[in-house]
């Protein structure tokens, strides 16, 4: 924990919010000095909001069609997130693009987790293409969200070897899984101050990651490589 207290969270979602569950859990055991200060959902019936209300966090709705288009549900996103004073803002499972404005708005300070070992398979459906293109390895990535879709700079990854004639199915249970361990993991070491964003590199601990983090499946083993 920093002399400045935890650093807020702000946490958007659109579905289930497993990830959000296990960021929130993270804070209440103590596992990184941070705390979600507001869950933001832009479904009403996303089932993450239950989750969030269980959890004892405060969730708000924002649909894009009640705030009256894609500007104005990004201004209401934006105001949301500046009452909350976070320091920190996770997609999580957050199903909206958002536009280059916002994203240099928040930029440094704007997270997401994909279902892919990025640069490989940007976008949806990772488990299914990670099979057909014959991957050996397969996991999850956590970055800095920039206006490249899924393409800013990688912080960690969660990385796990396919399993001869493995499902897409199970292949998501196992990537979900290490997403809840990378995606807390991630954001402690920004809330500790020992990772930040600059310019178009990433700092840790002063000097600069040639090449993301890695978590391995089998052991909770973790690396720099490069
Ligand atoms: C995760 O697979 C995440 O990588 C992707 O969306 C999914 C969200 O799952 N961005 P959940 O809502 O956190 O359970």
């Amino acid at each position: 924990m920093s002399a400045r207290g935890p650093l807020a969270l702000a946490i958007l979602i659109s579905g289930r919010g497993s990830n959000m569950a296990a960021i929130a859990e993270s804070c209440r055991r103590g596992g990184i000095a941070a705390r979600v200060e507001l869950v933001i959902s832009d479904r009403r019936e996303a089932p993450g909001i239950g989750a969030a209300e269980a959890l004892g966090v405060p969730v708000t709705v924002i649909e894009a069609f009640a705030a009256g288009g894609r500007a104005a549900h990004e201004a209401a996103l934006a105001a949301a997130i500046e009452r909350s004073a976070a320091g920190l803002v996770l997609l999580a499972g957050f199903m909206r693009i958002l536009s280059p404005q916002f994203v240099a708005h928040h930029r440094g300070r704007l997270l997401n987790i994909h279902p892919s070992l990025l640069p490989k398979h940007r976008g949806l459906d990772t488990h299914r293409r990670a099979l057909a293109a014959g991957e050996r390895e397969h996991g999850a990535s956590v970055h800095f969200v920039t206006a490249e879709l899924d393409g800013g700079p990688v912080i960690l990854q969660g990385r796990l070897t396919v399993a001869p004639g493995e499902s897409a199915a199970s292949l998501a249970g196992r990537v979900l899984r290490l997403e809840h361990r990378i995606y807390p993991r991630a954001v402690g070491l920004i809330a500790d101050g020992r990772l930040r964003l600059e310019q178009d590199a990433i700092l840790l601990d002063g000097s600069p990651l040639g090449s993301p983090l890695i978590e391995e499946e089998a052991h909770g083993a973790e690396r720099a490589c490069g």
